[in-house]
Formats: C-alpha cells, sequence, structure tokens
C-alpha cells in the first residue's frame, strides 16, 4: 500500500554534462511510476535542465531548501523557487547539512511546513551517530528528531511528507544497518508517528532507509516489512546502479 520509492542524492557531485548524461540513460529505463516512484536530487544548478529533460517516469528533487517564502538570505532558494521550476521533492535535515551548516530540528521543522505548504515532497531525514547507537539510545534520539520535525504538522500535511532513516555512522561508510537493525529503528519511528498521529497515518508515511546502500545489499534491505525505500549516495551516482536499484524496488 506504500509505493516504493528510491531517491538518489548526488550530494556536491558531476558536473553539467554528467548530469545530462545521467538523465538521458535513465529516462527510458526506470520503472513505471506507478510501481516505483523514482527521484534524483541533485545539486541545485542542475535542477533547471534536469527538470527538462526528466522523463515521464523520473522526478527530480532538490538537496536542501530556505524555510522563508522570500527575503535576504543570500544564496539561498526557496521552496516556491523549486516548485516554479518543476522541482518536486527535497532532502531536508540531511546530516551533512546537519554536521556542517548548522541545520537544527528546528530548522527542520520549518523547512518541512515550507515545503508542504508549496507542494514540495519533503524527504525529512534523521538518524543517530554510532555513539549514540552503540549508548543503545538510538530509539529515543530519533524519537525526538521526529517529534521536534513534526512540530505543528497535521496529518493531512504529515501524509505529504516521506522520512529517511539514515544511521550516520553508515553513511558513506560501506558499513551498512543490517536489514533488521534498519527496519527495527524504522518500525520504532512509525511508532512515533502513530503517537502524534494515528496508526492509520503512520501506517500511509513512507519511511526510506539510507546508508551505504548498493545494488548488493538493496534486496535484503528492501524485503523488510517497513524499509519503503531508499535515499542512495554513492550507488546513485552511476546510471547503470541507479537503474538497479529503482528495478529492484519493483519487488516490493
Ligand atoms: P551513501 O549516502 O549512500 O553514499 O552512504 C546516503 C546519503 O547520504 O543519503
Amino acid at each position: 500500500m506504500r509505493k516504493p520509492l528510491i531517491a538518489g542524492n548526488w550530494k556536491m557531485y558531476k558536473t553539467k554534462d554528467d548530469a545530462l548524461a545521467f538523465i538521458y540513460a535513465v529516462n527510458l529505463e526506470v520503472p513505471d511510476k506507478d510501481l516505483v516512484e523514482s527521484v534524483i536530487c541533485a545539486p541545485s544548478i542542475f535542477l533547471r535542465d534536469l527538470v527538462k529533460r526528466e522523463g515521464e517516469n523520473i522526478r527530480i528533487g532538490a538537496q536542501n531548501m530556505h524555510y522563508a517564502n522570500e527575503g535576504a538570505y543570500t544564496g539561498e532558494t526557496s521552496a516556491a523557487m523549486l516548485k516554479s521550476y518543476g522541482v518536486d521533492y527535497c532532502i531536508i535535515g540531511h546530516s551533512e547539512r546537519r554536521a556542517y551548516f548548522n541545520e537544527t530540528d528546528e530548522t527542520v521543522n520549518l523547512k518541512l511546513i515550507a515545503a508542504v505548504n508549496a507542494d514540495i515532497i519533503p524527504i525529512v531525514c534523521v538518524g543517530e551517530s554510532l555513539e549514540i547507537r552503540e549508548a543503545g539510545t538510538t530509539d529515543h534520539v530519533v524519537k525526538k528528531q521526529i517529534e521536534k520535525a513534526y512540530l505543528n504538522v497535521d496529518a493531512e500535511e504529515a501524509l505529504k511528507t516521506v522520512i529517511a532513516y539514515e544511521p550516520i555512522w553508515a553513511i558513506g561508510t560501506g558499513r551498512t544497518a543490517t536489514p533488521e537493525q534498519a527496519n527495527e529503528t524504522i518500525i520504532a519511528i512509525r511508532n512515533v508517528l502513530a503517537t502524534l498521529y494515528t496508526k492509520e497515518v503512520a501506517d500511509k508515511i513512507r519511511i526510506l532507509y539510507g546508508g551505504s546502500v548498493n545494488v548488493k545489499n538493496v534486496d535484503s534491505l528492501l524485503s523488510m516489512s517497513d524499509i519503503d525505500g531508499a535515499l542512495v549516495g554513492g550507488a546513485s551516482l552511476d546510471p547503470k546502479s541507479y537503474l538497479t536499484l529503482v528495478k529492484a524496488a519493483l519487488k516490493k
């Protein structure tokens, strides 16, 4: 009942020619959008060119946005600007933005609300550090992140969001959470959503796993009950690898 979603996160990789070659290479081969949602979250400078060339079954997302509609925020992009260029998704609160660009639970909350208001689907990232995982407090920390991200967000708005559970220790490290670990935390997140809203609402919100997902581990991760897709960095850069990942989601 939850349509699988595979989102590539290109981070700060590729140049214009690589970006265009990628979209041409995957356009015709990505599965039907009614079966799998295939999304590429690209650096903002590529968004316009990618949206212009996106095929029927692929959608483009940004990697960050500002929470204000407009204003004196040099270097920033608003949700309305993204929407006006045909961008459909935006990653919010990625751990790299939390670590290097002062993203906080409060700005994540404001951005989530701004995205939904502008009809952009936010992919809201949460996840714990290795220290927290080892201390055994993952569920508590992730619960707080979700509660703060969804502050003043009603059920109808929450249904327009996607969550990505990304343990920080698994991002770009080659060290993936086991499918069972990832599923357990995702179930804990769903339980938080059920408390904030209702079980029915929680059962409809898609929760992705992210952190060193690749063509080898994608099947076992997606076979888990509550993992609805993946947010993929490194393995989304190569068209062949990205296509293997989106096709793996067809088995879900
Ligand atoms: P990775 O990145 O797949 O390269 O670990 C995931 C992410 O940061 O979203």
